[in-house]
């Protein structure tokens, strides 16, 4: 069994021997009786376990209860016991809690703490963005967000500045369990092909925590740093396969904004720390929300096994429900997708704003010549087993001009196009529904009038 070995709260930590898919959450509280960090949900969804974990990539929020140990190699974590100066001063973000009345049963506490903390050291003021993956039952949100405004002008504690700086140059070292680059995880995935691969853990720390699967022999791809390499190719962006849900959401801001609004409803800061978009394809989902909005921008998937690399239009992976298009010993290395697409716009439907999964997710993309549709890219999630792209709506639009006659006609085109389910976030008629107003809000959208969701019209 490999060592792993990082930093707890400023103290160094070295274990061999543990199961790799052993939590940070339940070795905290059972092997270091740190229970300061809470389980709530032990599924992602809560903050509770809050911790930060900070690497050459700066300090990041992430829940310990989706968290395996071999994750944190070679980085250093900090719990909630671990805020407080060695002399015993609290934190700004302890202080400003206790003065802003942020804290009723408590029970929340810790991870908001954990959370604020974080986006302090990271010198962010999004706070309502930054804090939507903690939940709190009593307190209420105004007074937490209160607090964390108040510490936003407090300088950054000097010991917690000296050991981010210091995670900042850590480097760690590559073994089977962790392989360091794609081709090394390439040698040993083909060798081994029932192994079971961890990117960001969101998907697989929940086959561990709720379904108690046993998953051995895995390999973990978070030190493999060509995995997570953005790359300009002319018009188009390659995303490695390991890059984060907030890193693609910070690449695509600035030519593709309606992606990036959509990524930064998905799930929760903690999440998207850790979520890959090379997970959020690989696990095949109906409901994942980075597929449809690729696939209306036509990427390209880019897959490897051993040496051999092939490409496919990522809509052709999706098979069926549970079904993709890769082999046994097979990964995604990337994804590249054209970033020239003004009129790319993505509408996410659930039924909380934020950290939730879509009941439907449209992606929307046409391209206009001479005032008539030149081209038609839609695909949609939650609405078939698999993300799939709208062929009859496309129809309807390709070479008609762009009214709302024609948005009206690829509406109804739709409802042949997809036989949706009904699941405990929609029924078929819902979905079908609003995947049609969905087609109404893009011909809006594009006319110039305002759609956000946030701003109630009258
Ligand atoms: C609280 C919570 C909220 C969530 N909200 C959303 C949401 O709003 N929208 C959404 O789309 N998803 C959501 N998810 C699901 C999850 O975050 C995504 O599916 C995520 O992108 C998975 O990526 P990961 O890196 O964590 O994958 P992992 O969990 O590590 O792996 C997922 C699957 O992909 C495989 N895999 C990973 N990388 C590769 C690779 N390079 N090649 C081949 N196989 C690979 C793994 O073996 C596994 O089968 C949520 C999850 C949680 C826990
Ligand atoms: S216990 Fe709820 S997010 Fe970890
Ligand atoms: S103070 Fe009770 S859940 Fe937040």
């Amino acid at each position: 069994m490999t060592e792993i070995a990082f930093l707890l709260n400023g103290a160094p930590v070295r274990l061999s021997g543990s199961s790799p898919t052993l939590t940070l959450l339940d070795w905290l509280r059972e092997a270091r009786g740190l229970t300061g960090t809470k389980e709530g949900c032990n599924e992602g969804d809560c903050g509770a376990c809050t911790v930060m974990v900070s690497d050459a990539e700066g300090p990041k929020a992430l829940n310990a209860c989706i968290l395996f140990m071999p994750q944190l190699h070679g980085k250093s974590v900090r719990t909630v016991e671990g805020l407080t100066a060695p002399d015993g001063t609290p934190h700004p973000a302890q202080e400003a809690m206790v003065a802003h009345h942020g804290s009723q049963c408590g029970f929340c506490t810790p991870g908001f703490v954990v959370a604020m903390a974080t986006t302090h050291a990271q010198g962010r003021s999004d706070h309502d963005t930054a804090l939507a993956g903690n939940l709190c039952r009593c307190t209420g949100y105004a007074p937490i967000i209160r607090a964390a405004k108040a510490v936003e002008d407090a300088p950054v504690p000097e010991w917690l500045r000296a050991e981010v700086d210091a995670a900042s140059r850590a480097t760690a070292e590559g073994s089977a369990l962790r392989p360091a680059t794609s081709d090394d995880l390439a040698e040993w995935y083909a060798q081994n092909p029932d192994a079971t691969l961890i990117a960001g853990a969101t998907d697989v720390g929940l086959w561990v925590t709720k379904q108690l699967r046993d998953l051995a022999p895995v390999a973990f791809l978070g030190g493999i740093k060509d995995l997570q390499q953005i790359t300009t190719e002319g018009a188009s962006l390659r995303v490695g396969a390991g890059v984060t849900i907030n890193d693609l959401m910070a690449a695509v801001a600035p030519k593709l904004p309606s992606f990036a609004e959509m990524l930064r409803r998905y799930a929760s800061d903690q999440v998207r720390n850790a979520a890959t978009i090379g997970g959020n394809i690989a696990n095949g989902s109906p409901i994942g929300d980075g597929p449809p909005a690729l696939i209306a921008l036509g990427a390209t998937l880019h897959l490897r096994k051993g040496n051999i690399r092939r490409d496919m239009p990522l809509e052709d992976f999706f098979i069926e429900y549970g079904k993709q298009d890769r082999q046994k010993g097979e990964f995604v290395e990337a994804v590249t997708f054209p970033t020239d697409a003004p009129n790319l716009r993505c509408y996410k439907l659930s039924k909380r704003f934020d950290q939730d999964i879509s009941a439907v997710c449209g992606c929307f993309n046409i391209t206009l010549q001479d005032g008539k549709v030149s081209a038609a890219r839609i695909a949609f999630g939650g609405m078939a087993g698999t993300p799939k792209r709208a062929q009859g709506a496309e129809a309807a639009l390709i070479g008609q001009p762009w009214n709302m006659e024609t948005a009206e006609a690829a509406r109804k085109a739709l409802a042949s196009d997809f036989e949706p389910l009904s699941d405990m976030r929609a029924s078929a008629a819902y979905r079908a529904a609003a995947a049609g107003n969905m087609m109404i809000r893009y011909y809006h959208d594009l006319s110039g009038t305002p759609v956000n969701v946030l701003e109630v019209a009258p």
